[in-house]
């Protein structure tokens, strides 16, 4: 059974003493729970300093984007091997936002992805389709045209260290989450497409994330859902409280 991933994508927030604050509470309130795995991407700079709030815990570090090469005359980019030098174990790729307001495209994120599994990281895709792609009946369409560009020429072996994050581009910061019904279908066709590129095996284990408004009275029945494995938090991420609500509720799933 796959273990439940809560993840916290802090945007453009926390990013000075307040990110050592904000993960010193979390890393306290995750102390007895085992059964969920909690990760947490701060903002570049602040990386180091979470790191080394949380490196004696469980909860893990990730960052939030990084660039395809590893070094060079890239200015103002960041290299998949800086943030594994600064303990990152994961990166987001192809959020929303990303796509959105930096022009990110299937062909870049996909580079993207490669560079940073390359070098150890684990990856979490995110993919979601826009209100009108939903409203017009294309949101299936859209997620597996985003799958494909991403993930279609990857090495197969590539596969154990993604995740991939489900995020209606509806639900993302609006309040209006996807009903569990409708995410879990999402999910399942999610799960299928992965088994007819990488392998029935390979889909068993990949973790698939909902992500889009998840706030602690929510995640329960999300989570409940066969193929929703856990969740990509934004705004209900950057406070202790609803952060640690969310994972406890998580650690309360009874379907194993
Ligand atoms: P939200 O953001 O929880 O604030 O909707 C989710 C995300 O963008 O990952």
């Amino acid at each position: 059974m796959r273990k439940p991933l809560i993840a916290g994508n802090w945007k453009l927030n926390k990013g000075g003493k307040d990110a050592v604050q904000l993960s010193r509470n979390i890393k306290e309130g995750v102390r007895d729970i085992n059964n969920v795995d909690v990760l947490i991407c701060p903002p570049f700079t602040a990386l180091m300093r979470v790191y080394e709030t949380i490196k004696d815990s469980s909860v893990k570090l990730g960052a939030q984007n990084c660039f395809y090469e590893m070094e060079g005359a890239y200015t103002g980019e960041i290299s998949p091997l800086f943030l594994i030098d600064v303990g990152c174990e994961y990166v987001i790729m192809g959020h929303s936002e990303r796509r959105q307001y930096f022009a990110e495209t299937e062909d870049i994120i996909g580079m993207k992805l490669k560079s940073a599994v390359s070098v150890g990281l684990n990856a979490i895709l995110c993919a979601g389709e826009k209100l009108e792609e939903r409203e017009n009946g294309k949101a299936f369409d859209v997620v597996k045209r985003q799958l494909e560009g991403s993930l279609s020429d990857i090495p197969e072996d590539y596969i154990q260290k993604i995740t991939i994050a489900y995020e209606p581009v509806w639900a993302i910061g609006t309040g209006r989450t996807c009903e569990p019904d409708v995410a879990n279908k999402m999910h399942r066709f999610i799960r299928n497409w992965i088994g007819e590129k990488f392998g029935n095996k390979s889909a068993e284990k990949i973790r698939i994330l909902y992500g889009g408004s998840i706030k602690p009275h929510n995640i329960s029945s999300l989570i409940e859902k066969e193929d929703i494995d856990g969740g990509l938090v934004g705004g209900a991420s950057i406070k202790a409280n609803s952060f640690l609500e969310i994972i406890i509720a998580a650690s309360k799933r009874t379907r194993y």
